[in-house]
């Protein structure tokens, strides 16, 4: 075989520089796109960082007009909203309350700032003394009775002026429950971003620190998805679009980006991906101890995310990466 020393395709022209690299990249990064999650807690003018998250912190709803008046100012458009709520009890009644605290920084926020797109997780983990996603009768999550608790929550959300619910829950026929009661209740425009494709992962640690919703027996396994199955994944996204889901999410992302990329081939409407607490925390450490470059690897992560087909991004790292692309 004769080796040919004069190739005439030449992969490496198209990297020849900088200018010719950003020519023929496939995708990019746009403020537009990313979601900051924030922990929203009573009181006023409190403001704690969550240990296993360095740089992030729960916050009073004061505390929090200031954070979000600086991350739109800096283009951060969208914000996700998880409360921590003064009581917990077994029906997670604070997450359905009108004076509870989601719907009271809803209002707050909305009034001050009526352009920032505001979206409320829908579950009760939050809320429940138990610290299930769901109602507990003997000593099991019961789907059926949840339904309707989560569909009441909602409504609550979208009465308060959230643009977008986001039910998390994994109870199935969550997403139909909520349509059902928003449009009763005449919230026919509330978007519903449901968490379609939600698996039991471990890396949901430091959000239950900072949310304080651990469940206090037994996991969420039998309601979160097995992370062997990729089917299992698509098909909870199908019936979610069947069940009105205007956008469908993926949660976690690290470790998931399969599941990116099919459900991208597979369904056309807008998909996010969730980039969850323990992802950031792993890169928050490695950087911490010098070594990983942090701006480096998160702008080499949420381009990946971008090229395995994510629409929206969900980061804890929203606001500084606004602030970094400028
Ligand atoms: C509530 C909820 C959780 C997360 C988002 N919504 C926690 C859980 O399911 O235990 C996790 C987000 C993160 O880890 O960043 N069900
Ligand atoms: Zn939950």
């Amino acid at each position: 075989m004769e080796y040919d020393i004069f190739p005439r395709i030449r992969e490496r022209r198209l990297r020849k520089n900088q200018k010719i690299r950003d020519l023929v990249a496939e995708v990019s990064l746009n403020k537009n796109n990313l979601v900051q999650p924030l922990f929203i807690y009573p009181g006023e003018n409190g403001m704690e960082e969550i240990r296993s998250m360095p740089g992030v912190c729960r916050m009073t709803i004061d505390r929090s007009l200031k954070f979000i008046g600086e991350g739109l100012a800096s283009g951060i458009n969208a914000y996700l909203l998880f409360g921590i709520p003064s009581h917990k009890d077994e029906l997670g009644t604070e997450a359905y309350d009108e004076e509870g605290i989601i719907p009271k920084a809803v209002r707050t926020i909305k009034k001050e700032y009526p352009d920032a797109v505001i979206i409320t997780d829908v579950c009760m983990c939050e809320y429940t003394s138990h610290g299930h996603c769901g109602i507990v009768v003997n000593g099991k999550v019961d789907n059926d009775v949840t339904l309707s608790y989560l569909a009441k929550t909602a409504v609550v959300y979208a009465k308060a002026g959230a643009d977008i619910v986001a039910p998390s829950s994994m109870m199935d026929g969550q997403v139909k429950a909520i349509r059902d009661a928003l449009d009763e209740s005449n919230f026919k425009d509330t978007i519903i971003m449901s968490y379609s494709s939600k698996f039991a992962s471990s890396l949901y640690g430091p959000f239950r620190e900072a949310a304080d919703s651990k469940p206090q027996f037994g996991d969420r396994k039998s309601y979160q998805m097995d992370y062997r199955s990729a089917r299992t994944a698509l098909r909870e996204i199908e019936l979610d679009i069947k069940e009105g889901a205007d956008i469908v999410m993926v949660k976690p992302a690290m470790f998931y980006m399969d599941i990116i990329t099919k459900a991208k081939e597979k369904f056309l409407v807008p998909l996010a991906a969730y980039s969850v607490s323990g992802e950031y925390s792993m890169i928050k450490a490695a950087a911490k101890n010098g070594w990983i470059d942090e701006d480096q690897v998160l702008w080499e992560y949420m381009l990946s995310l971008k090229r395995a087909g994510a629409d929206i991004i969900i980061t804890y790292y929203a606001k500084h990466l606004a602030e970094y692309l400028r």
